[in-house]
């Protein structure tokens, strides 16, 4: 553990003025623009910390709270909240702040998962983290749970497709907002 590097050797930040172009008919922005801005973050922090090439994973907690406004300045705060062996968990805090009005709003946090790369393309090991602070304490516990979680959800997701059979919970439908009309359905009534 040698080459340990703290929370604060990676942590970045990348402001950027919303701009006429990144909005979408009604004036807001895409959200895909800030999902970009969110990507670009959490590579440069992930790959300082990890001294390689970086992939992003997967994604984690992408909820848009607030809509963001054109001229408003977007930051993005990013930190290693917590390292695997190749795979590290980058947290993201997005805050929009309108200069005029001097109104700053919190518009989501979310998880990004990023895995270094070797040369060849293989998932490589990345440097311990050390923790300074209870908050970078509190922020490594958390990834380790919403970890734990995120593998149970995804086993009953699993179970519940595979036992999932469309004829026997046509009853699940009948309070929602759709209409079967399969054509198998409208053969038999002729
Ligand atoms: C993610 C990837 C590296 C996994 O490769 P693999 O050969 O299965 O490697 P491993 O099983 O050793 O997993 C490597 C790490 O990724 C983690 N990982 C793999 N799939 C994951 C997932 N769905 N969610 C979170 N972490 C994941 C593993 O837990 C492991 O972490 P650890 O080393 O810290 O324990 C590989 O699937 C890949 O390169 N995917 C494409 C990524 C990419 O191109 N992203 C850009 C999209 S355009």
């Amino acid at each position: 553990m040698e080459n340990a590097k703290s929370v604060n050797y990676s942590r970045t930040t990348i402001t950027e003025l919303m701009i006429p172009s990144y909005a979408n008919f009604g004036g807001k922005i895409h959200g895909g623009i800030l999902l970009s801005l969110m990507d670009k973050v959490a590579y440069a922090c992930a790959a300082k910390h990890a001294g390689t090439y970086v992939v992003t994973v997967s994604v984690d907690n992408v909820e848009f709270r607030q809509p963001v406004e054109v001229g408003e300045l977007v930051s993005l705060h990013a930190s290693v909240n917590y390292v695997g062996r190749s795979s590290l968990i980058i947290g993201i805090k997005v805050v929009a702040e309108n200069i005029q009005s001097r109104t700053v709003k919190h518009t989501n946090t979310s998880y990004f998962t990023m895995v270094a790369k070797d040369e060849e393309g293989k998932p490589t090991e990345v440097p311990a983290l050390v923790l300074e602070s209870d908050e970078d304490i509190r922020r490594f516990l958390e990834a380790i749970k919403r970890k734990e979680i995120k593998n149970a959800y995804k086993e009953l997701l699993d179970n519940a497709k595979t036992s999932m059979e469309v004829d026997n919970s046509l009853h699940l439908l009948e309070t929602e907002r759709c209409i079967v009309k399969r054509e198998r359905d409208m053969e038999s009534r002729w």
